[in-house]
């Protein structure tokens, strides 16, 4: 090319959960088959959708209009119901203009850090879901910034880094929390996010809270989303129907605009983010006109309670057989349905390995030149056992070493075996 075409930030783009697929099928190609803990889409691990939500989206389909554009911000009617909804809640009070819809919450985590001005940093937690720390970083063309959240204090996120950062970096502008975590689980206290809005507001900065699962929140969490503590902080909520009803494949997500009266400069970002959605027209109608049917459902709260149940119930297993371990950290989740193991300090070495036969050791050690320590276990696990889990260095822009793995697997019994083979793994992996 006569002038270089690639954007600067390109470099920054990286998504390691869906990466290791073309790794795990060439494992695959071996005759080993695949245990897939890397993506968290409960339809692909085996969770059907209920009936009732299917009828509902085969009469909507009935209709014409369901097949018609729908306006730039999203349905009047479905972002009419999602407005009331919040407003019963309690905490802030929004109307159907402070909600914007998008194709998907990746979608709309893309058009919030494209939008920004190149130098209006977001502080993110470490770990990080890698779709806001790499849109983050492209954005920036910088590493993403971040502050610990804390293995060694249940995943609670330490605010004496998270200010310290805060302080010392003037380009720093918003904070970002998700709640419930992934890829950790963890449920933010209601304090701790009071915590954070007061450095919001002592700082003069925005918050952005990914809220994806806050339906999928376990019981006696105390999960709290962010309107209920927002006061007058100027903030952005982002919720979507990927997980929970689950239907991922819908691409349907939105963002909800807290007190953009507050401060000129982000309500012009605000609106911004909405005149580059009219570029793109609309997001997906189907999926909206759904959307007020299935949440208003009387079925709909009780189904959520019993997916969430089961969540919770792999989580104990999982805490239970692995904490047994002394060379990992890990802790029971509250929320979504991740599980993140740590490997201690200094349990990582190089050269660590498991049985792999030979053909596959060859491609594997290709695989890994250069990698964290981390990614080595993964691959090995996965070379060794064929589960696909995924690193959180690399994975979740991640200072420390561990993995993260699901916790959909339907049949209980798989999943206690697939537990048990990865605690194997890792007893073996650390004495190699
Ligand atoms: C925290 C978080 N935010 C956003 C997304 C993206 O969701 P969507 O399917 O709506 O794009 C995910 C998907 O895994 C996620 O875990």
């Amino acid at each position: 090319m006569r002038t270089d075409i690639v954007h600067p930030g390109a470099d920054k783009l990286k998504y390691e959960i869906r990466e290791i697929v073309a790794v795990a099928k060439r494992v695959a190609l071996s005759g080993i088959p695949i245990i897939w803990e890397n993506i968290g889409d409960p339809v692909a691990k085996g969770e059907t959708p209920p009936t009732w939500i299917k009828e509902v989206i085969k009469n909507t389909l009935k209709e014409d209009v369901t097949f018609a554009y729908s306006p730039t911000k999203g349905l009047d009617e479905t972002r009419a119901y999602i407005a009331k909804e919040r407003n019963v809640e309690g905490g802030i009070q929004i109307t159907p203009d402070d909600i914007l819809f998008f194709n998907g919450l990746g979608d709309a985590i893309s058009h919030v850090y494209r939008n920004l001005n190149p130098h209006a940093r977001i502080i993110g937690p470490d770990p990080a879901y890698p779709t806001h720390s790499s849109a983050e970083a492209a954005h920036a063309n910088k590493p993403h910034i971040t502050y610990r959240l804390d293995p060694e204090n249940g995943w609670k996120p330490d605010l004496v880094d998270m200010e310290k950062k805060i302080k010392a970096n003037k380009d720093i502008t918003g904070i970002l929390i998700v709640n419930p975590d992934n890829p950790t689980g963890f449920v933010y206290p209601q304090d701790t996010i009071r915590t954070i809005v007061a450095l919001a507001k002592k700082y003069k900065l925005f918050i952005i809270s990914d809220e994806i699962y806050s339906n999928l929140a376990f019981e006696g969490s105390g999960m709290r989303k962010l309107a209920s503590v927002i006061g007058n902080v100027p903030s952005i909520a982002m919720r979507g129907i990927s997980k929970e009803f689950p239907w991922p494949g819908a691409r349907c997500g939105w963002i909800e605009f807290y007190n953009r009266s507050k401060d000129k400069n982000f309500d012009r970002y605000a609106r911004s983010i909405v005149d580059s959605k009219m570029l793109e027209v609309c997001s997906t109608t189907l999926p909206q006109r759904v959307l007020p049917k299935v949440m208003g459902d009387s079925r709909y709260y009780p189904y959520l309670a019993g997916r969430t149940r089961r969540y919770e119930e792999r989580a104990g297993y999982a805490h239970k057989m692995l904490s047994k371990i002394p060379e990992i950290i890990v802790h029971k989740p509250r929320g979504a349905f991740y599980m993140t193991c740590v490997f201690k300090k200094g349990s990582l070495k190089k050269n660590q390995t498991l049985p792999i036969r030979g053909d596959l050791k060859k491609f594997i050690d290709s695989c890994l030149k250069n990698a964290s320590l981390d990614k080595r276990f993964v691959y090995y696990l996965l070379a060794s056992t064929g589960i696909c889990v995924v690193p959180l260095s690399s994975g979740f822009n991640s200072s420390l070493q561990g993995f993260r793995f699901l916790l959909l697997e339907q049949d209980m019994e798989r999943f206690k075996k697939t537990i048990n083979t990865i605690g194997k793994a890792i007893s073996e992996f650390v004495a190699s």
